[in-house]
């Protein structure tokens, strides 16, 4: 056990983006609940709209961050070199046991690099996916910060082999499930009662949800115009619905995509949703269109077919198991796949180990049972 006196440790955790919300929200919960130690939420301010942000908290029914850092706008670059600077100065006057960063956004990577050059025990939650595909900007950021943490708590068995492969120590992985399962399987039960689908007039499996932000579909005119091709067939064929990320609605208005979406007369775009209403129309839905990374493992969980609009996955899980299969952005693809969905019945549900809703309760046992947190801590 850690050696303890009436104080409660901080342990930092560190937001950014709209998909780290949900990942971290279980794991405030525990951290509350700890007789060892006390969360601090840090709000880096990556994704800082209302419909990208805050209706998040309050759907989770999660405490408003202790501190936001405010960046928002910027560059790569711009948004991790502010991000590092503004959060060291927090750290060092927080003093925390340890920083914990979840998932593979630019604030994590952010965040993951200022702990550890102030040498504050690093955890990654969400750690070993692997895309194998340093164009994304997200792989960057996961390899990256694996290589620097501490803990390393993993929601899929080839996380262990990627980090495995790559040589890090295998003492420090932990293969404990998946946070955001547990904030998926805590609300099951708002999800199920609001059927958000009525509002839009859609029937009962009688819809797609369609959601597309990747750099690499949306900056690009070829690839986003292929993206259409495809949507413009799958629409005659089943209604779709698509909530809009702010990236995607800017990128139709600068590539003059406009048109080509008010050709589609099955097609609604709509703003983005909370998490209770986007996740209810999903559940209800006869299949997701996407490149998310973290809806391939929503979908699996609530047993929807899932077209991936990504030339990898570095979830395979959801290949092996679940209801996902990948389309990349080929027009030709994408729509065989969606046929093939709508002409073949519901597969049974897969388990999966460790999907229980119980991740983030492992992850705090883990960090309470630890001997040695404040090994590398010279704060
Ligand atoms: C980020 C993550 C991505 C994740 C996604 C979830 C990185 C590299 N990417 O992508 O992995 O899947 O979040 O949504 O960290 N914007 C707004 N309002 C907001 C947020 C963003 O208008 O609240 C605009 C920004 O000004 C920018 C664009 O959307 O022009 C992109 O935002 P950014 O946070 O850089 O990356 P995302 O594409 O959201």
């Amino acid at each position: 056990m850690i050696s303890r006196s009436d104080k409660k440790e901080k342990i930092v955790i560190v937001v950014g983006a709209r998909p780290n919300i949900m990942k971290a929200a279980p794991l405030m919960r525990e951290l509350i609940a700890s007789r060892h130690f006390t969360p601090v939420l840090i709000h880096t301010g990556q994704h800082y709209d209302m419909k990208m942000s805050d209706v998040f908290f309050k759907d989770l029914n999660l405490q408003k961050p202790n501190v936001c850092l405010g960046i928002a706008y910027g560059t790569h670059a711009e948004q991790t070199g502010k991000v590092m600077i503004a959060l060291e100065s927090e750290l060092v006057h927080k003093k925390p046991k340890l920083v914990m960063v979840v998932g593979d956004v630019n604030s994590t990577l952010a965040s993951a690099l200022t702990a550890k050059k102030l040498q504050i025990p690093l955890a990654h939650v969400e750690a070993g996916l692997r895309s194998y595909d340093k164009t994304m900007p997200e792989e960057v950021n996961r390899v990256l910060t694996d290589h620097i943490s501490d803990y390393l708590f993993v929601t899929e068995k080839s996380g262990m082999m990627n980090l495995r492969k790559e040589g890090i120590n295998v003492k420090k992985t932990y293969l404990v499930g998946n946070t955001m399962i547990d904030t998926l399987r805590g609300n099951l039960l708002a999800i199920k009662r609001i059927k958000v689908r009525k509002k839009f007039g859609l029937e009962m499996k009688g819809y797609a949800v369609l959601t597309l932000h990747r750099p690499a579909n949306v900056d690009s005119k070829k690839n986003f115009r292929s993206i259409l091709k495809a949507l413009a067939t799958i629409q005659k064929e089943l209604p779709i619905i698509f909530p809009v990320h702010p990236r995607t609605l800017k990128q139709i208005k600068a590539l003059g995509l406009k048109r080509a979406f008010q050709h589609m007369k099955n097609m609604v775009l709509i703003e983005p949703l909370g998490y209770l209403e986007f996740t209810s129309l999903v559940s209800e839905a006869r299949m997701v269109l996407t490149d998310s990374g973290g809806l391939q493992e929503e979908t699996t969980e609530l047993n929807i077919p899932c077209v991936t609009m990504l030339e990898t996955t570095e979830r395979p899980i959801t290949i092996k198991q679940g209801t996902n299969v990948i389309a990349g952005n080929d027009a030709n693809k994408i729509i065989y796949k969606a046929r093939k969905i709508l002409s073949s019945k519901t597969r049974k549900k897969a388990v999966i180990q460790y999907w229980d809703g119980k991740a983030a309760k492992r992850i705090v046992k883990i960090l309470e049972n630890e001997k040695n947190i404040n090994r590398h801590t010279n704060l």
